[in-house]
């Protein structure tokens, strides 16, 4: 475990740091990660615990995994860590456990939005038009209900608040050779509907940024039919890898914190350089 040993953020460390260091850190901060049950999302949850975070709200579709989630990170921190399970799709449901959340731990200050599904390798012609929208729902949808719900709360809360959503590559250039229409246009959707929402809310002081990964090492790609394709992402990747599933971590704490107080309607690529060419 990466922090055991301090157990839990160090505030008189953290108190030491130069003021450019310091302002990296989320001290006294509220967070909300959808998709925090596994993968990029329970990475990311862990790099907000480390930075300072005093409370942590992981919200997923899957609850067995969630509640392990909540286990594994409470055994590294003593920071007040709450799984609700949630289908981000479904507006009623996220509204109450928001609005639980915010009755356990006051007004979220940071969300960060990984929930999300990918389907490949399904030609434009034979997709189903209900398996395309439940694409759609699931990753542009989501997103959008997620940052409609915690961004209700930051307004009404008068919260300084910052969202970060996880886009994809895929949502800027289009993999090949995988067909994967659905999956593209809902990460381009993803991209575009940070860019509204900072015109929107900059008004309230909340920014919202996107995260755009290239090819990264989680289950998500870890399943049968994608064995060949994975060797061709390496190919086609400069850094010839694929990202590790702490890769984001670093620049979801930036983003968080008040070191990136002037950035809105970013989109950053973490990919080992595979859209630079
Ligand atoms: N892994 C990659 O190569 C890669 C690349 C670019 C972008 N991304 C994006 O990063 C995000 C995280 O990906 P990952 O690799 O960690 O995937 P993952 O499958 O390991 O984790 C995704 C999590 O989201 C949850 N989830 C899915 N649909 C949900 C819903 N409707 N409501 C609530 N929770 C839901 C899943 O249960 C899971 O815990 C996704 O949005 C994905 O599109 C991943």
């Amino acid at each position: 475990m990466r922090f055991r040993q301090t157990s839990k953020y160090d505030t008189q460390l953290a108190a030491g740091l130069h003021p450019t260091l310091q302002s990296f850190t989320l001290e006294g901060k509220i967070a909300v990660v959808t998709g925090g049950a596994r993968g990029l999302g329970y990475s990311m949850a862990q790099g907000l615990l480390e930075s300072g975070i005093s409370g942590l709200v992981i919200m997923d579709r899957n609850r067995e995994l969630g509640e392990e989630a909540v286990v594994a990170l409470s055994a590294e921190t003593d920071i007040d860590i709450r799984f609700y399970k949630v289908d981000v799709r479904d507006e009623a449901s996220t509204k109450e456990a928001i609005s639980n959340a915010v009755s356990h731990f006051g007004t979220p200050h940071i969300l960060v939005n990984s929930a999300g599904i990918a389907e490949s390798n399904i030609k434009a012609e034979e997709y189903d038009i209900d398996k395309f929208n439940h694409q759609i729902g699931t990753n542009l949808g989501g997103t959008f209900v997620i940052a409609k719900t915690v961004g209700k709360a930051m307004i009404e809360a008068k919260i300084s608040g910052s969202m970060i959503f996880i886009a994809s590559m895929s949502g800027s250039i289009v993999n090949y050779p995988q067909n994967q229409c659905s999956y593209n246009a809902s990460k381009a959707g993803v991209i575009q509907l940070a860019k509204n929402l900072v015109a929107e809310r900059a008004r309230y002081n909340i920014r919202v940024n996107a995260i755009t990964p290239g090819y990264m090492d989680t289950a998500l790609n870890r399943t049968k039919d994608l064995t060949a394709q994975k060797e061709m992402w390496i190919a086609q990747t400069p850094q010839k890898r694929l990202g590790r599933v702490d890769g984001l971590n670093g620049l979801a704490v930036f983003l968080a914190s008040d070191a990136s107080s002037f950035m809105a309607g970013a989109n950053i690529a973490i990919d080992g350089g595979c859209i630079a060419w």
